[in-house]
């Protein structure tokens, strides 16, 4: 019993840390100037660019962990170009 106990708590702290969200630390908040200048030079590399709208801004932040692997992106360049596509987001599209 207590094994169990000790396994969800630890269950539980990993979900926790899963779920701590790499864009929004206070510490390392995204500079969308930067992330446009970024945006700009990587990510018409492979594909053609895909406009901030394409996407919901929670589904951009899946895709930026993706592309971030694909492209080779540093975690700042990440926050860099999030924050760039979801303020370039217009308010009918801002879901
Ligand atoms: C090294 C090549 C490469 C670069 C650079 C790249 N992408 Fe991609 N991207 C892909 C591939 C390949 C796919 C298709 C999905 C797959 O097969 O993984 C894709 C798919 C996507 C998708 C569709 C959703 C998804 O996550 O699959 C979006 C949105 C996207 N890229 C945005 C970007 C943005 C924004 C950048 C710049 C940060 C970027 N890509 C840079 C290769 C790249």
């Amino acid at each position: 019993m207590k094994n169990i106990l000790k396994l969800s708590a630890i269950a539980a702290l990993l979900a926790t840390g899963l779920q701590a969200d790499v864009f929004e630390t206070e510490h390392a908040k995204g500079d969308s100037t930067n992330g446009a200048q970024v945006w700009a030079d990587v990510c018409m590399r492979c594909h053609n660019q895909r406009e901030p709208a394409a996407l919901s801004k929670r589904a951009w932040k899946y895709s930026m962990q993706h592309m971030r692997v694909r492209a080779g992106l540093t975690g700042q360049e990440t926050r860099d170009i999030l924050a760039f596509i979801l303020e370039s987001k217009t308010i009918e599209d801002a879901k």
